[in-house]
């Protein structure tokens, strides 16, 4: 995989929201997607090229072969498919707690696709809204990792990872040209979207769910300040599984590619979700949803942007993109003569594009 900047032709205008995250041609974040373009930057941005940050899978239309364990994934159709490249191919994840995680998440699909209450509804999900459906078992397969890093066991984390497969299911009210529209939303539209947590628990009412489920439909678009929606719910108001979900579905969403955006690098989207701890989730979620990620194995290489590699040799909570790292190779891939240290907590200019790990290890 690699990361890619991209110039974008735009014309910005003063007091605009920005509709992604813009960058310099050396990868600094100018402005974060949701932030106002003031009317100085606006000018600054109109007069040298601005950049859209863009991940490329070398050879995208190619099955993962890469990946040890990617034999054992052919008896996982209902998830293997669907399952993000990324959590397959960037080793963020233990392969053996990412094998758990599916196979838990198998067997309660075959419950759901069988369930006398669901089952339409979940089937209709599948065959006629396959990006909600994608999003919801790789929404699943996070929440499940968070959950197992709260010790989350037996029923209680099936039903944790049972409302996260349930989570959007409102979505199926929704008219298909909202849900794609490239464009921006209006606000007439951007209402209509809103209101797919409640429609989602009308469509479930009268079938015996547990609360936990019912309450991961209702409040997952919930913010930790009281700022989301629809009941405007704040800190402990909003259930656990909802707090978890709440992450797990910002986080899939920002590192998939979407009708009106593309997706961003892992290390990107937890840049942005640790941006949004106590504001937007609670902080006891996003710090273990960070648990749950290895950054940077033993023995695992990083390419920087500048097209050196090197070892990291610290890095701390939350800083964790920017670690102090040993150069052993320069950008031509030959060992350099003299090893040497760059921090990027202090050097701005670079940032980690990639890590390699040694599989064989
Ligand atoms: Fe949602």
């Amino acid at each position: 995989m690699q990361f890619v900047l991209k110039p974008v032709n735009h014309r910005f205008k003063g007091g605009e929201f920005a509709s992604q995250d813009y960058f310099d041609h050396q990868g600094n974040l100018l402005v974060g997607k949701g932030q106002v373009v003031t009317p100085s930057l606006a000018s600054y941005f109109n007069r040298q090229p601005v950049n859209s940050l863009y991940y490329e899978w070398p050879d995208a239309a190619n099955p993962i072969t890469e990946h040890p364990d990617s034999s054992i994934l052919i008896n996982y159709p209902r998830i293997s498919p669907w399952l993000s490249r990324i959590f397959l191919e960037m080793d963020l994840f233990k392969p053996q707690l990412m094998l758990k995680a599916i196979s838990f998440i198998d067997t309660l699909l075959e419950h759901l696709f069988v369930h006398p209450g669901i089952s339409s509804d979940f089937k209709l999900l599948y065959t006629s809204d396959s990006v909600t459906y994608r999003h919801s078992i790789n929404v699943a397969f996070l929440s499940f990792m968070i959950g197992k890093e709260f010790n989350y066991k037996g029923e209680k984390l099936r039903r944790l990872v049972f409302g996260a497969l349930l989570h959007d299911i409102g979505k199926l009210n929704l008219p298909d040209k909202i849900l794609n529209k490239p464009e921006a939303l209006t606000l007439e539209e951007f209402k209509i979207i809103q209101s797919h947590p409640t429609l989602g628990v009308q469509r479930t009412t009268g079938l015996i769910l547990p609360e936990s489920v019912i309450s991961t439909i209702l409040q997952h678009h919930e913010r930790w300040n009281g700022t989301g929606y629809p009941q405007g719910l704040a800190n402990h108001e909003i259930s656990p599984s909802a707090q978890i979900v709440a992450v797990a579905d910002v986080y899939e969403a920002l590192i998939t590619d979407r009708p009106y955006h593309a997706g961003l690098p892992p290390y990107h989207a937890i840049e942005i979700l640790l941006k949004g701890s106590e504001t937007h989730f609670s902080p006891e979620v996003i710090e273990t949803f960070l648990h749950t990620i290895q950054f940077y194995p033993a023995d695992s290489l990083v390419t920087l942007n500048s097209g050196e590699t090197g070892i990291v040799l610290h890095y701390s909570y939350p800083n964790l993109t920017r670690p102090r790292i040993r150069i052993i190779m320069d950008a031509g891939g030959i060992p350099v003569e003299r090893e040497w240290i760059v921090d990027l907590l202090q050097d701005n200019s670079r940032y980690i594009l990639s890590v390699k790990y040694n599989r064989a290890g």
